[in-house]
């Protein structure tokens, strides 16, 4: 794409801008890809603030490529637990074993070969590409979408812009500085041009941004409509024996893939539900239980359902079982969801 007029008056704006308000954040401080690495999956789909002291803990326990590489799942995701979207930090495990077993133990500085491994794309091979080897590639995440759809006033349906904001991010970026522009851009985002209410008198494009001279900024870009998201409702089973409680561990693919549990079952009534949690532990878990009063009902919201746990007491009558049983004491070792933490806790207070 041919830059346009505007392009370096953009580019000379926001990198002195940046220079003065650019926010202190503890991956800033550093060039270490690996580092750099790890912050950006962090950041996906979360907000910097709860990154923070995740980021931190991360690169205390696994300092390096090779140390990440040879920790087990099950210490990644206890490090990893509460951040939500598990499988960033088992694609992130499993790069780092191709990176240390394959490739030296040097993270790739080239967009091929980062786009091989599982669970980098195209955001996050530009995020290390530009900011940790200073290599001019693009980004473009939600914060970059909006910026430039006001920037050019782009109301196209967002799906069908995609490439296009791609090519606009890359004709932007100035020679010799395209870390901390990519990084404007974000900070941008994210501190002046909001999606609500943005701060356009404070920002540093606003005399080339046909958005804000539209006098409509918030219009651009198009709103996707918001789906409504499913409401499922599930059963869970707190059977105790001697002190220790039955958890299970979730198969390693798919939804909070190799997180521990308690015994639980998707419902599509709310009728009869201690006789059916009866019946779902007797063949699927081989006990035979009594279930008794509720430990409560608790909510949670991912990305595509909320989902509503009810959590019985169940009294073992007969049965030896499958599964894990652990002391209470020991479930917070155990790498768990939220939902299954907020149980736990109540199980030991
Ligand atoms: N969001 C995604 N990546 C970021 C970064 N490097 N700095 C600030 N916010 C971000």
């Amino acid at each position: 794409m041919k830059p346009f007029p505007t392009t370096k008056r953009v580019q000379t704006n926001l990198l002195r801008w940046f220079k003065k308000n650019k926010r202190d954040l503890p991956w800033r401080r550093t060039r270490d890809p690996y580092a750099i690495w790890v912050s950006e999956v962090m950041l996906q789909q979360t907000q910097v603030a709860t990154v923070i002291p995740y980021y931190e803990k991360f690169l205390k326990t696994f300092p390096t490529v090779r140390s990440l590489a040879g920790a087990n799942l099950s210490k990644v995701l206890k490090v990893w637990e509460g951040l939500g979207y598990y499988s960033r930090a088992k694609n992130l495990l499993q790069a780092s074993r191709i990176i240390a077993n394959h490739l030296k133990g040097k993270i790739p500085e080239n967009l091929k070969d980062l786009l091989g491994l599982p669970g980098v794309g195209r955001y996050t091979a530009g995020a290390i590409l530009s900011i940790a080897f200073n290599r001019e590639v693009p980004i473009l995440d939600g914060n970059v979408k909006r910026v430039l759809s006001r920037l050019f006033a782009i109301s196209g349906h967002p799906k069908k812009t995609e490439e296009y904001l791609w090519s606009l991010s890359e004709s932007l970026i100035p020679k010799g500085s395209p870390g901390a522009f990519n990084q404007a851009l974000m900070d941008l985002g994210s501190m002046i041009c909001t999606p609500k209410n943005p701060n356009c008198l404070s920002c540093p494009l606003k005399n080339l941004c046909k958005g804000y001279l539209s006098g409509k900024p918030e219009s651009y870009p198009l709103r996707s409509v918001n789906k409504k998201v499913p409401h499922i409702e599930a059963i869970a089973a707190v059977i105790q024996k001697d002190g220790k409680v039955l958890i299970h561990q979730r198969p390693p693919h798919g939804l909070l893939g190799g997180l521990w549990e308690f015994p639980n079952w998707r419902i599509e009534r709310k009728k009869d539900l201690k006789e059916y949690l009866r019946q779902m532990v007797k063949r699927q878990i081989g006990l035979i239980v009594k279930c008794k009063e509720p430990l409560g009902s608790f909510k949670q919201t991912y990305s595509h359902f909320k989902l509503t746990l009810h959590v019985y007491h169940c009294q073992i009558v007969d049965g030896i079982g499958n599964g894990k049983w652990i002391p209470i004491k020991k479930l917070k070792l155990f790498p768990m969801s939220k939902i299954t933490r907020r149980i736990s806790e109540k199980l030991l207070h």
